[in-house]
């Protein structure tokens, strides 16, 4: 039996506590023996620390059976803290006592290959691997950077609905549930009840989980995915350029500070990550076009960016690119018009550098109550649904902003993800509602 009573320090902290004896709970994740040593790889949900069992300090059955126990049993340790230069952690634990509270069954995951639908239907359990956990920490870092941000600005957290009454970012991307005797749809974004709360507080910002009936298979789509979305009263498309830049700069920093570790198991190149610093590069969709024309890239002026577009501009860029005043037939029907040029709308796409892609949309509203009641027209959206986002109109309405920013977009970015469906802890997609 372990000494209970001795104080439990997660594996994040033992590096204070070098030289003290500690309390370890966790789990087995894997193990290496030498003749006298067992090398215990042990994870407690905060990191990974080597507990060293040496032969000559234990009990014989006990350091007999530490040989034996299987991955993923639940234990507690306890034992020194030890300086280990050659450990990320800078430290390990010399094993006094251990105990085994809950044996695993043979674990699914082991250290061969898997290939990822065999992952994939074993996603609660996949998420203990390193760099699924390293991924998860680092998107927590990223949506405690988004709050901290917008909080230290003056932005006030207003949460808007997730059942709806109206499509936000068009109708075909829709999620329609039974509400009573009514049909509701699952939020697409909270922007519309976002310009609402924006024009009762001044800068303001929702977050939470939105939803796209995505029909199309890519490595970039969920179906439920979390967006953060600041809107701003008074503030122009120029101003919204600023916050995006400011935005970005700072969760990439805080990773780069809080998440090294997790950096490094993801063997993710830092370097490009240090690169992103202000200004970004900022281009109209017109000179992207011209941009495409020029290289031989083909593109017809009038269609929104593919990813092979978005990724042949990233690549001229060791930064992320702001294209703004996009057609505005490839936008929603919220967008305000470029004054010189009624064809395109006051709209900005922040993309990626590496060919990670669009990470945030947003832009200047439209405020003229004739020109958003032509608009849901043109789109056949009803207007009955829309009266209250039209009342904001009515009543007060003024030059305001703001944009929505795919939190695990960035996360896969920031992590060199290939794939979205890692960089949340239960991905849900076309195919995949399980588990
Ligand atoms: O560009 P989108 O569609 O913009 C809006 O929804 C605006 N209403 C936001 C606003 O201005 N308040 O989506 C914004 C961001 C994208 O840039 C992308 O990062 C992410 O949301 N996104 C998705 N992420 C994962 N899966 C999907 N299917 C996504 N669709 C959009
Ligand atoms: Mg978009």
């Amino acid at each position: 039996m372990t000494d209970s009573s001795v104080a439990s320090v997660p594996v994040e902290k033992l590096a204070d506590h070098v030289g003290q004896t500690v309390q370890l709970r966790g789990w087995l994740y894997n193990r290496r023996s030498s003749g006298k040593l067992h090398f215990l790889q042990v994870r407690d949900g905060t990191g990974i620390v080597q507990a060293v069992a040496f032969k000559g300090d234990l009990e014989p059955e006990l350091f007999e059976s530490l040989g034996h126990v299987p991955q993923e049993s639940a234990m507690r340790i306890v034992g020194e803290v030890r300086e280990d230069k050659r450990s990320p952690l800078g430290v390990e634990v010399g094993v006094h006592q251990a105990e085994v509270l809950s044996e695993s069954e043979p674990f699914p995951i082991t250290k061969k290959e898997h290939s990822t639908g065999f992952l994939m239907e074993r996603r609660h359990l996949w998420i203990r691997s390193r760099k699924q956990h390293a991924t998860l920490r680092i998107r927590a870092r990223v949506m405690k950077a988004i709050r901290d941000f917008l909080d230290d600005r003056g932005f006030l957290a207003v949460d808007s609905p997730i059942f709806t009454p109206n499509a936000c970012e068009g109708t075909t991307s829709l999620f329609e549930v039974d509400y009573f005797d009514d049909k509701a749809y699952l939020t697409q974004s909270g922007q519309l009840y976002a310009e609402a709360s924006a024009m009762a507080f001044g800068n303001v910002y929702c977050f939470g989980p939105t939803f796209r009936a995505e029909k199309s298979k890519t490595r970039r789509h969920l179906t439920e995915f979390w967006m953060v979305e600041p809107e701003m009263a008074f503030a122009d498309l120029n101003e919204v350029m600023g916050v995006i830049e400011d935005m970005v700069c700072y969760i990439v920093q805080c990773c780069l500070k809080d998440r090294a570790l997790e950096l490094q198991v993801l063997e993710r190149d830092v370097e490009k990550l240090q690169a992103i610093q202000k200004p970004f590069v900022r281009m109209s969709y017109n000179e992207c076009v011209e941009f495409f024309q020029q290289k031989g890239h083909p593109f017809e002026w009038g269609g929104d960016f593919g990813s092979p577009d978005e990724t042949f501009l990233a690549e001229q860029h060791d930064r992320p690119i702001l294209v703004h005043r996009y057609p505005a037939d490839v936008k929603a029907f919220y967008a305000k018009r470029d004054p010189e040029d009624d064809k395109l709308s006051l709209s900005v796409d922040c993309l990626a550098p590496e060919g990670y892609g669009e990470i945030v949309g947003g832009g200047e509203r439209a405020t003229d109550l004739q020109f958003l009641l032509d608009q849901i027209e043109h789109h056949k959206l009803p207007q009955e649904a829309f009266e209250w986002y039209l009342d904001l109109r009515r009543y007060g309405t003024v030059t305001h902003s703001g944009f929505g920013l795919g939190v695990e977009r960035v996360t896969a970015w920031i992590c060199g993800s290939q794939h979205l469906r890692e960089c949340i802890p239960y991905p849900r997609m076309l195919y995949r509602i399980y588990p």
